[in-house]
């Protein structure tokens, strides 16, 4: 088989309808992507309902889209993929009903693409990043390391206990007064605070385990807040900008040290950060800096790619079509 398939990608696992026509696993043909913030912000998070309707209102026609951009119809593509797990399951549900649909109807094979290893297999698609790396899936449900030794073959090594970093992002811009989603909204609201103002907890930070946790961290931002708005003498009152830059700041010192720790112990030089959470400049900017000390490299996808999109998954199916791997139509959420 050539390396150059055609695969239409499907991605509905949480609160982001995409589709995408990508060619040799790398080279986008024609992507379309819809994200429902804005359905979502008035509650400060998904509301798993909403999200399967706003889905399946509008699925067929971003296909089409994907399709129509790449100026071609099913008759050139090779397979479809489609993210079956992790997620919501409802949400999963609709393209993968779709995917199946689609597959039976067209004659083409159906590829069962894990969505969190798709994120880590961004960084390779924008960068090819050259394997052996260490890839940090940082996102909104999700905070994972993975010993990625080639395309398609990810081990995880760590992963969060509790909350995942984009999700204790959310949290705490919810406690903060800022909007859904609480990442970009507290990376700017940190840019005019003092990242020293809080002293917050680094949860984890010298456990010998790669593992996370952030639930704490949000705690701890629950009840210095608390303390505040209860005019307590102790606490000094600070502005929101304080909180927010102090908050993020003790995020990215873990994902840091425990990030260039696992490489370090996997003899890895190369660190690629995935995810939603990747799109955060500080993250960006700690990690850079400390990868340039150590003489590591570190890769950061576009945003468009760090946060949820079908590219990834119909690239990480053409690695299983190319290995001959195929999902049966009874596929299920996984
Ligand atoms: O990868 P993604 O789009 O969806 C999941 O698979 O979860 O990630 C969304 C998460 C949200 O929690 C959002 O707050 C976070 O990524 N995020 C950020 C930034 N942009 C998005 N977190 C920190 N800084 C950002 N700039
Ligand atoms: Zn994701």
């Amino acid at each position: 088989m050539t390396e150059d398939r055609i695969v239409l990608g499907i991605e509905s696992t949480c609160d982001e309808t995409a589709a995408a026509v990508v060619r040799g696993g790398y080279e986008v043909l024609g992507e379309w992507c819809a994200s429902q913030i804005d359905l979502h912000a008035r509650f400060g998070g998904v509301v798993p309902e909403i999200a399967c309707r706003a889905h399946t209102e509008i699925i067929t026609r971003g296909i089409d889209h994907a399709l129509r951009e790449a100026d071609t119809d099913f008759r050139t593509l090779d397979a479809i993929a489609v993210s079956h797990r992790p997620g919501l399951a409802g949400s999963i549900l609709v393209g993968l009903s779709a995917a199946k649909a689609l597959a039976w109807t067209w004659g083409l094979p159906l590829l069962a693409v894990d969505h969190v290893e798709a994120h880590a297999y961004s960084a390779h698609l924008e960068h090819r990043v050259e394997h052996p790396y260490l890839a940090l899936v940082a996102s909104g449900g999700h905070t994972s390391l993975y010993l990625a030794h080639e395309a398609g073959k990810y081990e995880p090594i760590g992963q969060t206990l509790d909350d995942a970093a984009g999700e204790a992002f959310d949290k705490a811009a919810r406690l903060l007064g800022l909007p859904y989603p609480g990442g970009p909204a507290i990376e700017e609201a940190a840019l005019q605070g003092d990242p020293k103002a809080v002293d917050f907890p680094r949860p984890m930070l010298h456990s010998p385990s790669l593992d996370f946790s952030f639930s704490g961290l949000k705690t701890s931002l629950l009840y210095r807040k608390k303390g505040q708005d209860a005019n307590s003498p102790d606490l000094p009152s600070l502005p929101v900008a304080d909180f927010a830059a102090s908050f993020q700041e003790a995020i990215v010192d873990v994902l840091v040290a425990k990030s260039l720790r696992a490489a370090q112990e996997h003899d890895l030089s190369r660190i690629a950060v995935c995810g939603g959470v990747a799109c955060n400049r500080r993250l960006r900017e700690v990690l850079s800096l400390r990868c340039q000390e150590k003489g590591f490299s570190c890769f950061f996808p576009q945003p468009s790619l760090c946060t949820d999109n079908a590219v990834m998954i119909a690239g990480l199916g053409h690695t299983q079509l190319l290995r001959g791997q195929r999902a049966s139509l009874e596929l299920e959420i996984g």
